[in-house]
């Protein structure tokens, strides 16, 4: 269930190019990966209404990662600066309050027994939602691989949060300063090309829609499922602006309707629920 609390910041560390790690004092209950929570400072938030933001990390009472003044718990947020909010949001200092609301929306699906693993494929701040997931699949013996691209090896910084569960990280800059040499379509096909990847298996992506958008065209070609994390624009983010409305096909458990709201049903969706871009603009 949902709650909106005042949390202490414990942590701001910059990555780099933009980027920034939050980290806040619990309790954080039954927090699923891949659901997201909506951010405000009850001081000097620059903007009507605050941002949502994915679930980067989670520790429960009691965990060995906890530090001084966490005692009922932490998260952390991994963002990157765009405008008014999330500007503030890096200059938080340790000491400062966070309002947080959540857990919102839904998780990634979960794994059946004996199942193939899913591949993650994250592009840029798209991250975040990967990692709770990847301890969690961990924790259950599973190993994970993830496919993480961005313009150059310095906008791949938060991928070091991911030392302690250690998964098969796969590197794609688009100048070639770290791993493969292309974006990370490109490299997901490489890598499934030369069996280093089981091509079969179902691809949880996200990142920027047209990233997105070209990962769920390729399964689609193969007959993949891929399941996507959006980042719509969200108002409320608990159901009631209608600002996150995304368009989705009339059939399936959306039989009848053509929109839906990503803040409640999503924001993780099968891409082959949405409707995409190009689509509409063969129609
Ligand atoms: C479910 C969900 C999870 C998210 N998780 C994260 C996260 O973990 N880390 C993170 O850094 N960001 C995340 N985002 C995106 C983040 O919410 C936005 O970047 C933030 O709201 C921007 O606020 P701002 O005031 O800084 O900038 P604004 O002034 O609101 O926007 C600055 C610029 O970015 C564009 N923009 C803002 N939001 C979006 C959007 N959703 N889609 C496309 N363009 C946009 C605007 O058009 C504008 O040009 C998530 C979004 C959603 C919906
Ligand atoms: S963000 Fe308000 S209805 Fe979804």
């Amino acid at each position: 269930m949902s709650q909106t609390c005042v949390h202490r910041v414990t942590e701001t560390r910059d990555l780099g190019g933009g980027s920034f790690v939050l980290r806040v004092a619990g309790p954080f209950e039954g927090v699923q990966a891949g659901q997201f929570c909506m951010l405000r400072t009850p001081s000097d938030w620059p903007v009507l209404l605050p941002r949502p933001f994915s679930w980067f990390d989670v520790f429960e009472p009691g965990d060995a990662a906890l530090r001084a003044g966490e005692v009922t718990g932490a998260a952390t947020f991994l963002g990157k600066v765009v405008g008014p909010g999330t500007s503030r949001l890096a200059r938080l200092e340790p000491g400062e309050d966070l309002i947080v609301t959540g857990p919102l929306g839904c998780a990634w699906p979960a794994v059946d027994a004996g199942a193939r693993e899913p591949v993650c494929i994250a592009g840029g701040v798209g991250l975040a939602p990967f990692l709770l997931w990847a301890k969690q699949r961990r924790a259950l013996g599973a190993r994970v691989s993830i496919l993480y691209g961005g313009a150059t090896r310095h906008a791949l910084a938060a991928s070091g949060d991911f030392a302690a569960i250690d998964p098969d990280f796969h590197f794609a800059t688009d100048d070639g300063s770290c791993g493969f040499h292309g974006n990370v379509l490109a490299l997901y096909r490489d890598l499934v090309a030369r069996g280093v990847l089981d091509g079969s298996a179902p691809v949880y992506c996200c990142g920027p829609d047209p990233m997105m958008e070209a990962v769920a065209k390729d399964c689609r070609q193969r007959g993949v499922r891929c399941v996507v994390s959006l980042e719509t624009y969200m108002a409320c983010g608990f159901g009631v602006c209608n600002g996150c409305t995304v368009h989705v096909h009339d059939r399936g458990r959306f039989a009848g309707r053509h929109y839906v709201k990503s803040c409640t049903v999503g924001p993780v969706f099968d891409a082959e629920e949405l409707v995409w871009p190009a689509e509409v603009s063969h129609t």
